[in-house]
């Protein structure tokens, strides 16, 4: 089978053959690494003859079954050995070279320490295995190594011995007692300061708990260690949940495809989710640690205790899990912040991949890649199908789910539908048209109509769905939560609909006066939404509404409304303009004095330009970037007095929502006026922290302010050695509004700072250059196409995560004129024709061309 071919959720068997325990013997040395493993192997399937073994990138150096050499042989990245007994111990020998692993997946060396990834199909590359997450065994790990350079030996569970051996050397031993798959296992091998501290469990067990990071770093990782102590104490309350070994390690490392490992006690994060202090890090930084701190930790129980089938069903532990920390996030702090950046999430991204040749279930049925499936939609989309079970049952019952979940499949690989199952049996709610939500690719549309006769209120919803092989046209289970308001702007009522059928009606009886109804409240359910809305009623409900949430809803598509509306007049050659209703309305919200600033904040940061290119099935891009940018200037002329003002109010607190609010008024300010750029050069110059400082410094780079190129400069200087903060300099850069953007981006390669190589530089630079730079990216004659085309075409090679990450942008935007449509293609064809085209850029590619 050639391995670009994509394999089926519906072939999924049993393996033949198990594991159920490995002891792994590591001698860790450049060029050479050599890895001895001895698997305690079952036979389940007793006609079985040949075990299969999955391996990638190995020298394979013997095979022993019972000490004697086995029969065997190497195919196309399989081992097949004669194996015709039901149990034996497999001994297999292996040679890895850690230094010239650039793929970062398997064990590969993050600057001078050995660490490894095995998540989703890593663990191939150290020894030929059942690579596969129902395949669950013990291990025993020996880690040997240069004493001096790596005095740090680390690996999952609990350190049983250690000791100095020959010529320098040392090793240790480490023994999980919890049997798990292969993708869970770590290695740390290295030299790092170490943070210690401890937790005291609800049933009185003490954790030890260990942060290493890299020396100098020490002052940077007690944010990281606060945030696991919350998330420990959380998930205790909240969930009932407790930790269940006696040490918790966390290692962060510089070279990382994503964002953090949840593997068992010994967790690896990139750098970007553990290291802080006020100088280097924004208060959007600090909230990402806590949330990716959390999210790992609770994999420990969703993910680790009770894990996936197979890698189809990896929502089942990401969907929840990211349900997890993101309710984390809320009870720790703002909820509806919180929820208004999750529903950013899935309009700014999740539509576009499921309107996109990208699209997928939540539990996708077919895969080249896995890879290629860490996406918002199993993340993001999973966790609005988990949220919305939460809706439909209530937190008592669907804690009543959670504990029969574990009481059922603790220690088990299972799937989706088990878990929907245990919630459904749990809380005797039906949830079988419900699952629906597991097997439909695509973003469902709510079209709205409503009608208002003798007291009562009609409200009739209509469902759709986008045709997408896989689907099918039987109607969704949608919670749609609505609240109707009086004109003073009362709550009448507030409810939950059940929207269970292809189109039917909800009547509200004994009404004074029609309603004004805020419709798909706290985004319960992840639709788009169909609704002509006049710019009065949204005006109302931006004041009055009676969530936060909705308000902000309301600046939404009141903001959305006056953009769309711009590119109709824009198109009919009419001059643009402002209604004063949408005028007053943001004014009113920036006056407000009760509401949290941070709401103000994300009111006035307005709708990104993919989340508006997502209501619409076709756009001229060119007239909606023009429409935009008129409805932001515009709001920010009227609103000049009261920006001012508010940022003169918000500068002497000390806290993240005074913060953001401060930072978005100044943006607002020099849009007004450029003579605000003193108040840029005084923040920039006094900040205390770097929300202030990178604040001041993104509105002199976003506006091409006269004092850019010295605050820059200034910046460079000061952090060129904190590669961290050279990611925000190098964001800045890419992003900038600039015909000489791609050129600057390509000088900067050769920064000193940059390296192609560390995912965190090529995301900063690059992948923000095709996400954040819209107007560039997208040039009409398609240079921006081709120079994301000539990097892809390098990473390919060097590292196919990140390459087929970055590619997004380039896939899409069917909704664009031919001609760039025609300019991506002939990108897309150069790569398809590349005769080293990695598996993870060739699914993409395939599927964008097809
Ligand atoms: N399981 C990890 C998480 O969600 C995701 C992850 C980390 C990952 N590194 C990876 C997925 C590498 C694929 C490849 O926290
Ligand atoms: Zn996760």
């Amino acid at each position: 089978m050639s391995e670009l071919q994509a394999k089926y959720l519906i072939d999924y068997k049993q393996p033949d053959y198990t594991i159920n325990h490995l002891s792994l013997d590591f001698q860790l040395n450049i060029p050479t690494t050599e890895v001895v493993a001895v698997s305690q192997v079952e036979r389940k399937s007793k006609q079985a003859t040949q075990l299969v073994l999955e391996g990638d990138e190995l020298e394979l150096v013997s095979v022993k079954i019972n000490g004697q050499s086995a029969t065997h042989q190497v195919k196309d990245k399989q081992l097949f050995i004669e194996a015709e007994l039901d149990n034996f111990e497999l001994e297999i020998i292996t040679h890895l070279k850690p230094a010239e692993n650039t793929a970062l997946e398997g064990l590969y060396m993050s600057d001078g320490a050995y660490c490894t990834q095995c998540e989703a199909e890593g663990f191939r590359r150290i020894t030929y295995y059942l690579d596969r997450p129902d395949v669950l065994a013990k291990f025993d790990v020996r880690v040997e190594a240069d004493k001096a350079e790596f005095p740090f030996l680390l690996s999952n569970g609990n350190l049983t011995a250690k000791g100095d051996t020959e010529n320098g050397r040392h090793f240790a031993s480490w023994q999980d007692p919890f049997p798990k798959p292969s993708y869970l296992f770590a290695l740390v091998a290295g030299d790092f300061d170490l943070l210690e501290d401890n937790f005291i469990t609800r049933s009185g067990r003490d954790v030890k708990l260990q942060v290493f990071v890299d020396k100098g770093n020490l002052h940077k990782a007690h944010h990281a260690m606060e945030s696991l102590k919350k998330s420990m104490k959380w998930d205790e309350e909240r969930f009932d949940l407790e930790y269940d070994l006696d040490i918790y390690m966390i290692v962060a490392v510089d070279f990382f495809n994503m964002g953090a490992m949840e593997n068992k006690g010994l967790n690896v994060f990139n750098t970007k989710y553990v290291l802080a202090d006020k100088e280097s890090a924004t208060d959007d930084d600090y909230h990402g640690i806590e949330s990716v701190i959390g999210h790992e930790y609770f994999h420990n129980w969703t993910g680790n205790r009770v894990t996936c089938r197979d890698w189809f069903q990896l929502s089942l532990k990401e969907g929840l899990t990211v349900f997890r920390d993101q309710e984390f996030s809320s009870d720790v702090g703002s909820r509806p912040v919180n929820r208004i950046q999750a529903i950013q999430v899935i309009r700014n991204h999740q539509f576009a991949e499921d309107a996109g040749p990208m699209a997928h279930p939540i539990r996708p049925e077919s895969v080249i890649e896995m890879n290629n499936f860490y996406t918002v939609t199993v993340y993001n989309k999973g966790a609005e199908v988990i949220r919305m079970m939460h809706t439909l049952l209530g937190e008592q019952k669907f804690q009543a789910g959670m504990k029969l979940y574990f009481e059922r499949h603790d220690g088990q690989a299972v799937t989706c539908d088990d878990f929907v199952a245990a919630m459904e049996d749990a809380s005797g709610v039906d949830l079988k048209q419900f699952r629906q939500w597991y097997s439909q690719a695509g973003t469902p549309t709510v079209a709205v109509n409503e009608s208002f006769e003798n007291g009562s209120y009609q409200l009739t919803l209509t469902q759709s769905r986008p045709e997408i092989a896989g689907n099918n046209d039987l109607p969704m289970h949608i919670p749609f939560d609505v609240e109707l308001l009086d004109a003073e702007g009362n709550s009448i009522t507030s409810k939950v609909l059940n929207f269970t059928e292809h189109k039917q009606t909800f009547t509200f009886d004994g009404l004074e006066q029609k309603p004004v109804v805020s419709l798909l409240q706290d985004f319960s359910a992840p639709v788009k939404l169909e609704y002509q809305y006049e710019d009065e009623h949204l005006a109302h409900l931006m004041r009055y509404a009676n969530s936060e949430v909705a308000r902000w809803e309301a600046s939404v598509s009141l903001f959305s409304k006056a953009v769309w509306d711009n590119v109709k007049a824009l198109s009919e050659g009419k001059t643009m303009q402002l209604n004063s209703i949408v005028q007053d309305a943001f004014k009113g919200v920036i006056l407000d004095e009760n509401l949290d600033e941070e709401l103000i904040a994300e009111v006035m940061s307005v709708p990104s330009i993919s989340s508006l290119v997502e209501q619409v099935e076709t756009v001229d891009l060119d007239a909606l970037i023009i429409a935009r940018r008129f409805v932001k200037d515009e709001l920010a002329v009227g609103c000049e007095d009261e920006v001012v003002a508010r940022y003169h109010a918000s500068k002497g607190k000390d806290n993240a929502s005074a913060r953001a609010l401060k930072n978005e008024c100044l943006a607002w300010a020099c849009v007004a006026n450029e003579e605000y750029e003193a108040l840029v050069e005084t923040q920039y110059q006094s900040a205390t922290n770097m929300t202030d400082s990178l604040g001041a410094l993104k509105v002199s780079s976003d506006l091409n302010l006269s004092n850019r190129d010295s605050l820059m400069t200034h910046f460079e200087n000061k952090w060129v050695d904190t590669p961290l903060v050279m990611d925000k300099w190098f964001t800045l850069q890419a992003i900038q509004d600039s015909e000489q953007v791609i050129d600057k981006i390509k000088a900067l390669t050769t920064h000193k700072a940059f390296s192609f190589n560390n995912p965190n530089r090529v995301r900063s630079l690059i992948g923000s250059f095709a996400v954040g730079n819209v107007e560039h990216f997208h040039k009409a004659d398609g240079s921006g196409y081709q120079y994301l085309t000539e990097i892809l075409k390098k990473i390919n090679t060097i590292n196919p995560q990140v390459a087929a990450r970055i590619i997004t942008p380039l896939i899409q935007f069917s909704k664009f004129d031919q001609g760039r449509q025609q300019h991506i293609k002939a990108c897309l064809q150069e790569l398809m024709a590349l005769p080293d085209l990695s598996k993870d850029l060739f699914e993409k590619v395939s599927r964008a061309l097809a």
